[in-house]
């Protein structure tokens, strides 16, 4: 077999890739692990910058998303027992968040994929990246027994942070930084309505929590937990109480509890890969990159690694140029550094530290009242989380 590129993984990275090549005619295959109702349970974040929805409806699938998504022009903040709003739409110029959660964007990628009958193999095993400092790399896998070579111009590692790709360039050719937090984030969604119209941010002497939402009537909420914890010694109860404990008495009043849908314990971590291109293998996503979930920032980086990789491939055989290739690694890990700088400072703001003093604490406090109280410090919250452009400042 043979294809201009070969994608590995079928998260949203590497669906949207394909997608955005078959746009402009460069053909693809995706390689993928697992199967697609597995890729369709897992829960992630749903914030999407306006760079993503554009990118989307460039795509062709942005549709049910504008139907169903809500739009949301800000968000609550809540620390010392107080609510601000970081009113995004008024400190940047008109901007906005979309809230639609992963699960139904993938589930949108993969229909647009199925529709046009894209070639897609899922429950590939033992899939392996050959050659890829040579012009002709190869993609082998094995599936119903049989053992399937894909012979391909490009590799597209999009296969999350355990994936083949990043596992199979030499540890010298690359820098790694990581940082792992000690706690994570105990997440459940229900069947409820949200407690407010907007997100609410929570930073709580008990810890932090996140009030979001993936409709009217569905509701996605987090705690701050130790790594200790196992999700299976937090029942609904124990979960709802917390919260509670966590909002302010108007929350409080407003929160409407049900039976949990989903509940998973998430640990956080800020990792970054350097370069994001090996010869012909080229990183995209959570293969390259992890943010704590702090800004929602994991998809939106993901998406515009992808806008950029398929404009390198769309000039290298529409242009006959190599400069997007050769660029693309820096033009990305530009834009990764600011998402992974906002997640990350946005994250010790916001959470218990556990080796932190109560002086730590009121420095939190002292820093979120001057952020709440001057422009300038909103305005820096409000566009990091709308989003900074991917060639922001050149
Ligand atoms: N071979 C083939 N596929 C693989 C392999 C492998 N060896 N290893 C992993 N995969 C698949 C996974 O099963 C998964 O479906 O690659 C896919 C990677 O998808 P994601 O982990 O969702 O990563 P990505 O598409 O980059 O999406 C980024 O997901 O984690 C969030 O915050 C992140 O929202 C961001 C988004
Ligand atoms: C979510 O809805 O899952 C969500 C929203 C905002 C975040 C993180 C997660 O910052």
């Amino acid at each position: 077999m043979r294809f201009q590129v070969a994608i590995i993984g079928a998260g949203p990275s590497g669906l949207l890739l394909g997608q955005l090549l078959n746009k402009a005619g460069i053909d693809s295959i995706i390689v993928e692990r697992q199967s697609a109702d597995h890729v369709l349970t897992r829960i992630r974040a749903g914030i999407l910058e306006q760079v993503t929805t554009d990118l989307l409806d460039e795509a062709g699938v942005g549709a049910r998303m504008h139907r169903e998504g809500l739009v949301h022009g800000g968000f609550a903040m809540l620390f010392g027992n107080q609510r601000h709003r970081i009113d995004l739409h008024k400190l940047t110029d008109g901007k906005n968040v979309m809230v639609y959660g992963q699960t139904e964007l993938t589930r949108d990628l993969m229909d647009a994929r199925a529709t046009l009958g894209l070639p897609t193999v899922y429950e590939a095993s033992h899939v392996a990246v050959h050659d890829f400092d040579s012009k002709q790399p190869r993609v082998t896998y094995e599936k119903d027994g049989q053992q399937v070579e894909i012979q391909c111009d490009f590799i597209a590692g999009c296969d999350g942070f355990h994936g083949v790709c990043r596992a199979s360039v030499p540890a010298s050719s690359m820098q790694l930084f990581e940082k792992v937090y000690p706690f994570g984030w105990l997440g459940i969604l229900s069947e409820t309505p949200p407690v407010h119209d907007e997100l609410i941010y929570v930073n709580s002497p008990r810890g932090f929590a996140l009030c979001s939402q993936r409709s009217q009537s569905r509701s996605r909420y987090y705690l701050q937990v130790p790594l200790t914890d196992k999700v299976e010694a937090w029942s609904d109860d124990a979960f709802w109480q917390e919260l509670r404990l966590r909002l302010d008495a108007q929350g409080g009043d407003a929160l409407i509890t049900g039976p949990s849908i989903e509940k998973s314990i998430a640990p956080l971590r800020s990792f970054i890969t350097e370069p994001m291109r090996f010869g012909r293998l080229f990183l995209a996503g959570d293969a390259a990159h992890i943010v704590p979930p702090t800004g929602a920032k994991g998809l939106n980086l993901a998406a515009t690694d992808v806008k950029c990789l398929a404009q390198a491939f769309i000039a290298f055989y529409g242009d006959k140029t190599e400069s997007g290739i050769d660029g693309y690694s820096a033009r990305c890990l530009k834009r990764v550094w600011r998402g992974e700088r906002f997640s990350w400072w946005f994250t010790q703001l916001m959470h218990r530290l556990p080796d932190d003093s109560a002086m730590g604490e009121r420095f939190q406090l002292a820093e979120l009242d001057y952020l709440m109280h001057s422009e300038a410090g909103a305005r820096t919250i409000a566009e990091n989380y709308v989003g900074l452009p991917l060639d922001f400042g050149d």
